[in-house]
Formats: C-alpha cells, structure tokens, sequence
C-alpha cells in the first residue's frame, strides 16, 4: 500500500490541470522528483461515457518515471465514480484521490470538487463507491470548507469517519480561493481531528508551501503531519522538492526537455505558460521570453534558443 511505504515527511507534487500533465512530471522528475505524483483531475462521466472516455484515457497517461503515481477523479456521481475506479487498476496507478476541493465555477456547477463540502452525503456515497471498486488505496483532497474556516470541524470528521487511507487539506475554503494566506494556525487542531477519528488515515497539508527546506520547517514544528504538497512552488523553482538552486543552464536544459516531451500534435500556445519557470530571474530573460512567446511551433521555439546560443549571451 503507498501510502505506507513513504517515508515521513513525504513530498507530493499537487495535481494542477493544465500543468501536472504526463511532459511537465517529467520534467520534475528529471530535475528532482516528489516522492509522489498525482494526476490532474479527470472527470468520472467522461470516462463512464462513450464519447469521453479516449480523452480521459490521454489524461491519464503515465510516464515510467511517474511511478508511484495516483489518479485524481472529480465528478458527482456515484455509478460513475465506481466505474472509473474499477478501471484505473491495470493502468500502473498507486492509488486514486477524489477531488472535493476544486473552487472553479463550472466544476462546482456540475457540482462536483468543493460544491461537494455542501452536499456531504454525496460526497460520501462517492467516496464508498470508489472504495467498493477497486483494491487501490482511496484518498481525498479537499478544502477547509466552502464559506466559513469553522466548517472545517465537521466537514473534515466527516471526512475521517471514513477512514480514508490520505486526506489532503488545502488549508483555505473554497470562498478564499488562493487570495488569503493558508491557514497554518488550524494545523494542531486538524492533526487533534485526525489523531481522533482516524490515525490511520495520512495527513497531508498544502497552501502556500514553496519548497523541501519549507516543508521540513513546517514539519519540525508540526511532526505528526505525514506529508507536504507543493503546487505553484514548482513555477517559482521547478527543483523545489530538493535542495537545489537551480543554475540559468540547469533550467535552460528543462526547457529544452519540456519542448521535447510537449506533444507534435495540437496547439503550441499551453507551453507558453511554463516559459517564465524556465527564463526567468536573470538579465534579458523578459526579451528571450517575448521571443519565445512568439513562435508557433516547437521548431521556431527551437531556433529562438538556438539564435542565443550561437550569440552567446545566455547559454554558454
Ligand atoms: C493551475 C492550477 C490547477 C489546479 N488543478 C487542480 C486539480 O486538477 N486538482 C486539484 O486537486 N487541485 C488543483 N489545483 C489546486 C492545487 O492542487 C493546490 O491545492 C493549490 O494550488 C494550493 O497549493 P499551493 O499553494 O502549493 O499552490 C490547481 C491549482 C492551480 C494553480
């Protein structure tokens, strides 16, 4: 079971759609791997559905150094999140988390990732039916609760009562999105519930953690906490879950990397995101970008780089 076999403090890196996919992990991986990976979130009625399901398929596409990995699924309804995750088994996953965390609009319209906080026996009968379905170890993410920093009480012991293997609390509610600082303060009282209602269950904390030196601060104040999850640290330092301060070389050597992962196929513009973690921090790092934020293909990103390098003023 995975979630026994990590080490404590174990690093994850968070499932971020449109970013942690199949070529960015990679890129992690070779440049300092979390202990963990996760999917982005892909929705349980496309898979369960004729028409969704080669798509859900490509969203859950791993990579050899992705391993171990977990398949994170939202959605809201109960069939289909049985039916998903009988079928993730055979696809190399380590486990599947549920998804009751996500605050985006069209998300909790279909009333799925935090709209689950407000209807928690739904919630529930998900989380049993995904248990039913599959021999994988269940976890969830989630957030404090949708309005109020109070509802965390009941919400999380709800959470609990079923002894998930993992939960994930992203230490804000759904109304606070990413605008508040995360609510370090709740941590004993959260680690209180766990230790409570469910000590088996690995308590994982995420919000505003940037890298494995913060991580490991956080854990000396707080031992009993088992892991960290690290989001939008990675676009500050894509080699936050080690020690390392990567070199303008070492980062140049990740886009060329991201490039070459990045399918031929579809548009070249979801690259352009990542661009400012690569070039970024250094004299003409804004030109270089605008540069590159101009090419339409992978071949005219690669003549951009290849333009400074012969002028020697960046890679050497
Ligand atoms: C671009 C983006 C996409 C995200 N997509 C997901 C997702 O698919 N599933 C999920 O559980 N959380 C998702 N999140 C939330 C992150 O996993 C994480 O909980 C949040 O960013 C807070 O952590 P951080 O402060 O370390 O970034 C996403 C966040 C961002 C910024």
């Amino acid at each position: 079971m995975i979630w026994n076999e990590l080490k404590k403090p174990f690093l994850i890196l968070a499932p971020m759609e449109g970013v942690t996919d199949i070529a960015f992990r990679q890129v992690i991986a070779h440049a300092g791997r979390p202990d963990l990976f996760f999917t982005e979130f892909t929705n349980v009625s496309s898979y369960a559905s004729e028409k969704g399901r080669a798509n859900a398929l490509e969203r859950l596409k791993i990579a050899p150094t992705d391993a171990p990995i977990i398949a994170q699924v939202w959605g809201k309804n109960p069939e289909h999140f049985a039916k998903t995750c009988a079928a993730l088994q055979p696809l190399g996953f380590s486990g599947i988390d549920l998804n009751f965390g996500c605050p985006d609009k069209h998300v909790n319209k279909a009333g799925g990732g935090a709209a689950m906080i407000k209807t928690p026996e739904l919630a529930i009968e998900c989380y049993r039916n995904a248990i039913k379905s599959t021999d994988l170890p269940v976890s969830i993410k989630t957030r404090l609760g949708w309005a109020q920093v109070e509802e965390y009480k009941e919400w999380l012991s709800t959470l609990l009562n079923e002894h998930p293997a993992a939960l994930t609390v992203h230490l804000r509610t759904k109304k606070e999105m990413s605008k508040v600082p995360a609510h370090y303060e709740l941590i004993p009282e959260i680690i209180k519930l766990r230790n409570r209602i469910s000590l088996k269950t690995k308590l994982i904390i995420n919000g505003d953690i940037k890298d494995y030196a913060h991580a490991m601060e956080l854990y000396r104040q707080y031992l009993k906490i088992d892991g960290f999850m690290i989001g939008r640290g990675v676009f500050q330092n894509p080699y936050c879950f080690t020690n390392h301060t990567p070199t303008k070389e070492e980062l140049f050597e990740l886009l060329y990397l991201h490039l070459k992962l990045y399918p031929e196929s579809g548009s070249f513009e979801p690259i352009k995101h990542f661009f400012k973690i690569y070039i970024n921090n250094f004299p003409g790092a804004s030109a270089i970008r605008a540069k590159l934020m101009e090419a339409h293909s992978k071949e005219e990103a690669y003549r951009v780089l290849k333009d400074i390098d012969e002028s020697k003023s960046v890679v050497e």
